[in-house]
């Protein structure tokens, strides 16, 4: 609660006792602030609200003299109470400057130092008159009396009577008590109807959210209210209240409320009573008593822990304070690092932190997850739980200790008995000569994991979750890149786009939007139209499945976003397009000799998905349009795992309707289980394309023409196989190769068509292909 002391020339208090329906009148009564008004911080510093209550001008920065914020605050009490700041992130103002209502319909701040006028509201109307309400509402009008802006809707850290926190909203809270530039929380009205807390960092997702009201698909327009009995609520479009925080209290004549975020991340609801001499603000309500809940409340490598409810932060053993007395600075170790020192391991029960495991151990114990973290120099720390080992690097955040979490962390220190027995590597032989080798070995892990991290590094630099896995049952430390898919947020993915503005592609899934990373990197976004409707925590755990799954041939998906009722992936971009543009367009088309290479890629990705990721992914979207071009006319598969995602019906109905049926293997029309050999039968289809380079269907076509399998086959019979190539010269024998190959996947019986494996063989002509048989079910197939 930012409060200060400041004397005013007469009390206002008195006044406001004596205006017993304060609340009731509150609405109607405003300040006039004309063009040319002006404030200083000496001399005329605000103004006020007609009941004066509420006022906007300068408040003193507390424990400095001098320094000023410009902002909202309550004026009427002795405790000064700030409710919202202009600017947060600016430096205080001197007693030399001024707030100016300009000619330009614009409140300024004019420095004495600098030119440059800065802008207090971001509107670009201008003004022609502003109001301090009784309600602690600044407003700006235009002439006609309009509302162009005001502070309820750019709330800072606070919330009051009839402000209401709408969809998209975010309320950070100061620093500290005393400054309220933006901290380390932020409270946001999500628009899945979720209100949610999270850590303020660079990007925020699932995982860092400590606080959440669980009204998660409550509609796409949920807000948070609060009234003048401090009844706490969500309300949604239609105006039902779908939710309550607090249940309010009778009302009381001179009790007022707010509620806002405090910096050490809780929010509350806080009354005063006008009434009563030397009151105080009171808590009612608070979002969490446990003061350790807010993740990141501590700083790195230290972990939080309540002493008698209040929040503390050790650092971890063999770490110091970097600046003492301050929880934020976080701790670093009081030694320097050395790689493969002597080592020993300290034991910290019901301790956990970020899991960011470069490498993870499963079915072990914790005298092992020990011994692999002392035996590997990577490691820096590692946490057991449930028979997992995570490994971590430094640093280590979000710390904390929960005696309900069962979870042991481990922390490699300077081993201070270096010469005792028990010291790690303690094995027959001749010490000293494995010693050496294990620096060696060490030094050498060091430099390949250090090419790999400059390779990622900006990466892992940015968004610190960089991490390697062993690949579990193979012995040989083999280590794979393993970057999990990132959480963005919405506004992030905004800022990515610009705001969704260009438009490059749509889907029967989704719109896609053209973005760019941070680093420079181009994106696809794309928007999910249509996803299942169960928990977050499913979809994110299949995004990190199918993040997992990489590729030459599948487009790598980047990230994801859960944080509005539309699920928004982003994917790496392609810059060719899709195969349907080069395929189908004179122009464009690709070559007989490249033709074959996109099959080949084609078919490598499918085999990845069916054949070699983790869970086996059937597309069962198969089409040109779902393949897409990089710069090298590399063929990448897209969407797949899109499938399981989507509801099975939905993925049913929607290929009905979308007119890809040409592409569609028969037993999805008889209600057979798909499998497999569902995406083989489209690939033979889209072979055909890309030999034929025409659709399936095309109705413009001479009647025996139109369905291409139909007319493949016939001229198949006939030995007249050139007709399907035109002009085009073509390797006869090839091309007859390559014509079986499709026939044999287009079978009507899924068990007949060969497996990925099988078709890739086939198509590099390893393997002899036997004649396809007469699949006569050609048109019930389509
Ligand atoms: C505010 O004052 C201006 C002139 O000072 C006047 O024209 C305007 O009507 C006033 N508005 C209200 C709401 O009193
Ligand atoms: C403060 O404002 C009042 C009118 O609201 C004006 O009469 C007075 O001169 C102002 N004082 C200073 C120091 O600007
Ligand atoms: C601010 O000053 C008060 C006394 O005036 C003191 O109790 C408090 O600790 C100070 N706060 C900071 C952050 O210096
Ligand atoms: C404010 O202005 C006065 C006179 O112009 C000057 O003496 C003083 O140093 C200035 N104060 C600041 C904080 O700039
Ligand atoms: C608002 O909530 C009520 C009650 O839960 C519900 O009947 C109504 O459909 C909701 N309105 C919207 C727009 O979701
Ligand atoms: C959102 O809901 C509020 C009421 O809770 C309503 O006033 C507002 O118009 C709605 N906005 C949209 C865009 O539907
Ligand atoms: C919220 O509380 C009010 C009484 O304050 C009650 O009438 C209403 O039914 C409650 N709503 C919900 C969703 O619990
Ligand atoms: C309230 O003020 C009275 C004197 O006016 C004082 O005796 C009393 O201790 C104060 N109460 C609190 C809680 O500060
Ligand atoms: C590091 O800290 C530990 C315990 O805090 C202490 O025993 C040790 O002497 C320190 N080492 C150095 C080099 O300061
Ligand atoms: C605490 O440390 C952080 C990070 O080092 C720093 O930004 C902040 O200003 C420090 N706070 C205080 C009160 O010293």
């Amino acid at each position: 609660m930012q409060r200060f002391h400041f004397l005013f020339k007469h009390s206002i208090i008195f006044f406001i006792l004596s205006s017993g329906c304060l609340t009731a009148t509150a609405k109607q009564r405003r300040s006039n602030i004309s063009i040319g008004s002006s404030l200083s911080p000496i001399g005329n510093s605000s103004w006020r609200s007609p009941s004066g209550l509420y006022a906007f001008g300068f408040y003193p920065q507390s424990n400095v003299s001098g320094r000023y914020y410009v902002g909202v605050f309550l004026a009427g009490i002795p405790e000064k109470t700030v409710v919202w700041t202009a600017n947060r992130d600016d430096p205080p103002v001197s007693t030399n400057d001024t707030l100016l209502f300009n000619s330009e319909g614009s409140i300024v701040l004019r420095s004495s130092q600098q030119s440059q006028d800065s802008l207090i509201a971001d509107d670009s109307q201008s003004a022609s008159s502003a109001s301090m309400l009784d309600s602690g509402n600044f407003v700006l009008y235009d002439s006609n009396g309009k509302t162009l802006w005001q502070t309820f809707e750019h709330p800072t850290d606070t919330l009051l009577p009839n402000q209401r926190l709408s969809v998209g909203t975010k309320l950070f809270p100061g620093i500290s008590e005393t400054n309220p530039s933006t901290g380390k929380f932020l409270l946001i009205m999500q628009g899945d109807g979720n209100l949610v807390q999270y850590a303020n960092i660079n990007p925020y997702g699932t995982q860092h959210a400590y606080w959440a009201s669980n009204t998660y698909n409550k509609g796409d327009n949920v807000s948070l209210n609060l009234d003048e009995n401090g009844h706490l609520f969500l309300m949604n479009t239609t105006g039902v209240n779908i939710f309550n925080l607090t249940g309010g209290e009778n009302p009381t004549k001179g009790m007022i409320y707010l509620m806002k975020i405090d910096s050490d991340g809780i929010f509350r609801l806080y009354s005063y009573n006008l009434r009563r001499q030397n009151s105080t603000w009171q808590v009612v309500w608070e979002s969490t008593s446990d003061r350790c809940d807010p993740i990141g409340f501590c700083g790195f490598n230290s972990f939080c822990v309540l002493n008698d409810q209040i929040p503390d932060c050790p650092c971890l053993p063999g770490f110091v304070q970097i600046s003492q007395g301050n929880f934020t600075s976080g701790c670093e170790r009081n030694y320097t690092a050395e790689i493969c020192g002597n080592k020993a391991i300290r034991e910290l029960k019901n301790t956990k932190w970020e899991d960011v495991s470069y490498y993870v151990l499963s079915e072990t114990t914790e005298e092992k997850c020990k011994q692999a973290c002392l035996e590997d120099c990577n490691c820096e720390a590692a946490l057991f739980k449930e028979e997992e080992c995570k490994m971590q690097r430094l640093p280590l955040r979000f710390g904390r200790r929960n005696l309900r979490d069962s979870s042991i962390a481990f922390v490699k220190v300077d081993d201070a008995t270096s010469s005792s027995p028990q010291a790690p590597f303690s094995v027959e032989g001749n010490k000293k000569e494995l010693w050496k080798d294990i620096v060696i070995i060490c030094l050498f892990v060091a430099v390949v994991i250090l090419i790999s991290a400059v390779t990622f590094g900006i990466f892992i630099y940015r968004y610190h979750v960089g991490s390697y896995r062993r690949i579990p049952g193979n012995g040989s430390a083999r280590y794979c890149e393993d970057i999990a898919p990132l959480s963005f947020s919405y506004a992030e993915l905004e800022k990515m786009t610009d705001g969704f503005k260009e438009e490059v592609g749509r889907g029967s899934s989704g719109t896609v939007y053209k973005g760019a990373m941070i680093n420079g990197q181009l994106v696809a976004v794309k928007r999910l139209e249509k996803v299942l409707a169960e928990g977050e925590r499913e979809f994110q755990t299949e995004m990190k499945v199918i993040g997992r799954t990489h590729h030459r041939n599948l487009v790598r998906l980047l990230g994801y976003s859960l944080e509005v009722s539309k699920k928004i992936l982003v994917y790496e971009y392609m810059s060719n397009g899709s195969l349907a543009d080069i395929l189908f367009n004179p122009e464009k088309q690709p070559n007989w000799v490249e033709r074959m290479g996109i099959a080949r890629d084609i078919a490598r990705g499918i085999l990845y998905l069916h054949d070699e990721c983790e869970t086996q992914i059937i597309h069962c979207d198969i089409k040109p349009q779902n393949i897409l071009m990089d710069e090298n006319r590399c063929a990448k598969i897209s969407d797949f795992g899109l499938a399981k995602l989507m509801k099975p019906d939905q993925t049913r109905t929607f290929t009905g309707i979308r007119g890809t049926r040409g592409y569609v293997a028969p037993e999805w029309h008889r209600n057979l289980p798909i499998t497999v050999k569902a995406d083989v039968y489209s690939f033979g289809v889209v072979l055909l394309e890309i030999i034929c380079r025409r659709r399936c269907l095309d109705p413009n076509l001479p009647d025996d023409q139109v369905i291409l399998e139909e007319w493949v086959y016939q001229c198949f019979e006939n030995g007249n196989l050139s007709q399907l190539v035109e002009d085009e010269e073509v390797d006869e024998k090839q091309l007859e190769r390559m014509i079986k190959v499709a026939l044999w996947c287009i079978l009507d019986e899924p068990s007949l068509r060969p497996s990925m494996k099988k078709v890739l063989l086939m198509l590099e002509g390893t393997v002899e292909i036997p004649i396809p048989p007469n699949p006569t079910s050609f048109l019930s197939a389509i």
